[in-house]
């Protein structure tokens, strides 16, 4: 797959450890996208979390801020048990099945099945809007329109932008819990309603969400514009003067004139960022009209690499699987730069508990034994679970 689930298993066992030691969260940075209008930001994100379900095409699309916050989640949970077919009943299909029985010799659940809402199945994957609390929305281009309507709801209908955020989250076995943001472009000049400040305005949105110094930073730039007229570097190089929290995504390679190429800016001969330029080619407005999939896109991107004269000889550090695992890497930093700070707090709340435990004294509820017990459940999760899949050391926690 070409998305983060790499880092599912082992972001899940923190967060599971630390949920038991009553530590908050693992503080995971956020990912925002950067960049001037239509440059391609909606569909990074979108091939990033490998669905459909985000509004893109030609010029002022996303209008409001989306807060994408995905929810990782076991597909053997009761969770994902549905029993509320409203929105998509298969009552045709349900009828259509020959049941020779007549109506006498059905049972109850068999009545049920036939005529009413009773169809647990499973759906293991939904979003869910903060605005429309308790609705699951199972079909992905549903969750599409919603943003849609939602946006024109806030911020009109034509071409006006607004700072109230859209909250979505998805549930899905195949996500990592991360929150990523997608965000209204960089534009000069106003159009349609848009107030003649629309450019400051739409900074200040922007800045809203990346001047945190727990955001990553995609800065979009498309290929056809010269890079020293890329607005989303110019914006990133103001908050994060020395380019340690600031990827560079070049989009629209195919699009390139003939005979040029981006070699010298993937290379990173041009531009000093740390974690540097990764090129990609998204899905054009053709392929959209046409519903390329998500996993058909990948595949073509990294055909687009592979045979290309002047990239092929970069084509493993191209593309948008390769921007996943460089952001896998990213977060499997932010974790280890964590792993003290983390060990220092177990630590604390270990002695915390032996003395409150203590303070118990010859309580019979809280035995000797079991105080031991406590204390040795944590250490060993914190071990088993958390370092050793971590950075591989050993694990010596000192009580
Ligand atoms: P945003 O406004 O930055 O969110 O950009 P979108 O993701 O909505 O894309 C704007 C338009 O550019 C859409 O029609 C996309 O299909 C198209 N597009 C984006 N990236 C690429 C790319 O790498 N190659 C091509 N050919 N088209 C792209
Ligand atoms: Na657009
Ligand atoms: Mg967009």
């Amino acid at each position: 797959m070409s998305s983060l689930e790499d880092l599912i298993p082992t972001v899940n066992k923190l967060q599971d450890v630390m949920y038991d030691a009553g530590i908050d969260s693992l503080d995971l940075p956020v990912l925002a996208v950067i960049g001037s209008q239509s440059s391609g930001k909606s569909s990074i994100l979108e091939t990033l979390v490998g669905r459909d379900f985000l509004p893109r095409g030609t010029g002022i699309v996303t209008r409001r801020p989306l807060v994408l916050q995905l929810n990782n989640i076991d597909p053997n949970s009761p969770l994902v048990y549905n029993y509320d077919n409203s929105s998509s009943t298969s009552l045709e299909q349900v009828n259509d099945e020959p049941d020779a029985r007549t109506e006498k010799e059905m049972t109850l659940e068999d009545h049920l099945r036939k005529n009413s809402n009773y169809k647990p199945e499973i759906k293991n994957e939904w979003g869910e809007f903060l605005h429309i609390p308790g609705r699951r929305f199972y079909d992905f281009s549903e969750i599409r329109r919603e943003i849609e309507n939602e946006t024109a709801r806030i911020a009109g209908k034509e071409k006006g932008i607004s700072r109230i955020p859209i909250n979505l989250k998805i549930y899905s076995p195949h996500v990592l819990n991360l929150t990523l943001v997608d965000l209204p472009g960089i534009t000069k000049v106003p159009i349609g309603e848009q107030p003649p400040d629309i450019e400051r305005q739409i900074e200040n949105l922007i800045l809203e969400y990346v001047a945190k110094p727990n955001c990553i930073i995609l800065a979009i730039s498309p290929a056809n514009v010269d890079l020293v007229n890329s607005e989303s570097l110019k914006l990133a190089r103001e908050i994060d003067p020395h380019g340690k929290r600031t990827i560079g995504v070049i989009t629209k390679l195919d699009l390139m004139d003939q005979g040029t190429n981006a070699l010298d800016i993937l290379s990173g001969k041009l531009y000093p960022l740390k974690l540097g330029f990764v090129g990609v080619v998204n899905r054009s407005q053709q392929d959209i009209q046409q519903n390329k999939s998500v996993e058909e896109a990948l595949n073509s991107e990294e055909q687009f690499f592979a045979k290309h004269p002047v990239y092929r000889t970069i084509s493993t550090r191209c593309g948008t699987r390769y921007l996943a695992k460089l952001l896998n890497q990213v977060l499997m930093n932010h974790i280890r730069d964590k792993l003290p700070d983390i060990k220092a707090r177990l630590n604390t709340l270990i002695g915390q508990t032996e003395q409150e435990l203590a303070t118990y004294g010859d309580d019979k509820v809280i035995t000797k034994e079991n105080r031991a017990g406590l204390v040795l459940q944590l250490m060993n999760k914190f071990a088993t679970k958390f370092i050793s899949s971590i950075d591989g050391t050993s694990s010596e926690i000192s009580t």
